[in-house]
C-alpha cells in the first residue's frame, strides 16, 4: 500500500483528484468505482475545475457507485444517486446513461442486488475504485461482521452509521435504515483503489484499519490484501497510522 500524507483536506482531495485524472487521461472509457459521503467532495470539486478549464473529457467514462439507500428515489435529496449528480454528473461531460447507482426503488432486494452484480460484471470490473472510510471501519456500506460480505447485497445499517449519516437528513428517524452496497469482493476485485481520509475524527479508524489485523470486523482491514491500494489523506487523519509507521 502507498501512502500520501497531505497537509490539509484541499491538498489531499488534490492529490486524490490528480490519480483518477491520470486514469481518465489513461483510458478515458475506464470504469471508475465512486463513493459519497463527505470526503469525496474535495476531490469531486478538484475533477470539476479541471473539466471547466478543457484539462478533462468524460465523455466516454463509466461509473459505478458503491451504494445507495433502499427505498430513496433519485430525486430525493437524501439519496446518493441525488448526491452524485449535484455533486459531479451535472457539472461534468459524462453521459449520465454510463452512470450507476444501486437502484434504491427496487424494493425487492434480491433482484436489485442481482441485476446491480450484472451491471458490474457487463463493464468488465472497475478500473479505478474510489473509497471513503466510516468510523467503524465500513466501506461502502460493508459493516462490521463476522464474515466478509462478497456481492452486492442488502445491509442493515448499524447504529453507529445512522447516527453518523444523520447529519445529513432532518431527523435521526429519517435515515434509511437499509443500503443496498457492493460487496467487498467487487470492491477488491477493483484494479487500483484509493481510499480518502480526511480530519481527527478518522485517526483511529486508521490505524486499526491499516496496521491492525485483517478482519470483517474492520471490513476496510480486508485493503491491507490488495496489491494497487493508495490511502490519501490529510496529517490529521493520518496522524496516529505516522506514528506507527514512521
Ligand atoms: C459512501 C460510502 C461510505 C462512506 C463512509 C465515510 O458511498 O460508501 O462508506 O465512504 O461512510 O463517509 P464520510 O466521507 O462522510 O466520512
Amino acid at each position: 500500500m502507498r501512502t500520501y500524507c497531505a497537509k490539509d483536506y484541499y491538498h489531499a482531495s488534490r492529490m486524490a483528484a490528480n490519480i483518477i485524472s491520470a486514469q481518465v487521461i489513461m483510458k478515458p472509457d475506464c470504469v471508475l468505482g465512486l463513493a459519497t459521503g463527505s470526503t469525496p467532495i474535495g476531490t469531486y470539486e478538484q475533477l470539476i475545475r479541471w473539466y471547466e478549464k478543457g484539462d478533462l473529457d468524460f465523455s466516454e467514462t463509466h461509473s459505478i457507485n458503491l451504494d445507495e439507500y433502499k427505498g430513496l428515489t433519485a430525486e430525493d435529496e437524501q439519496s446518493y444517486r441525488y448526491f452524485m449528480n449535484t455533486h459531479l454528473f451535472d457539472h461534468i461531460n459524462i453521459d449520465k446513461k454510463n452512470t450507476f447507482v444501486p437502484d434504491g426503488t427496487e424494493l425487492d432486494s434480491e433482484k436489485a442486488c442481482r441485476a446491480y452484480e450484472e451491471i458490474i460484471r457487463a463493464h468488465g470490473g472497475i478500473d479505478l475504485q474510489i473509497l471513503g472510510l466510516g468510523h467503524n471501519g465500513h466501506i461502502g456500506f460493508n459493516e462490521p461482521d463476522s464474515a466478509f460480505a462478497k456481492e452486492t447485497h442488502c445491509v442493515k445499517l448499524s447504529e453507529s452509521t445512522i447516527t453518523a449519516n444523520a447529519r445529513f437528513f432532518a431527523t435521526i428517524d429519517d435515515v434509511p435504515k437499509e443500503a443496498y452496497t457492493m460487496g467487498i469482493k467487487s470492491i477488491m476485485q477493483a484494479r487500483k483503489i484509493v481510499i480518502i481520509v480526511s480530519g481527527e475524527g478518522k485517526a483511529e479508524i486508521v490505524k486499526k484499519a491499516f496496521l491492525g489485523p485483517i478482519t470483517p470486523e474492520v471490513p476496510a482491514s480486508v485493503l491491507q490484501l490488495h496489491n494497487d491500494v493508495i490511502l490519501v489523506g490529510d496529517e490529521a487523519a493520518l496522524a496516529e497510522y505516522n506514528k506507527e509507521v514512521q
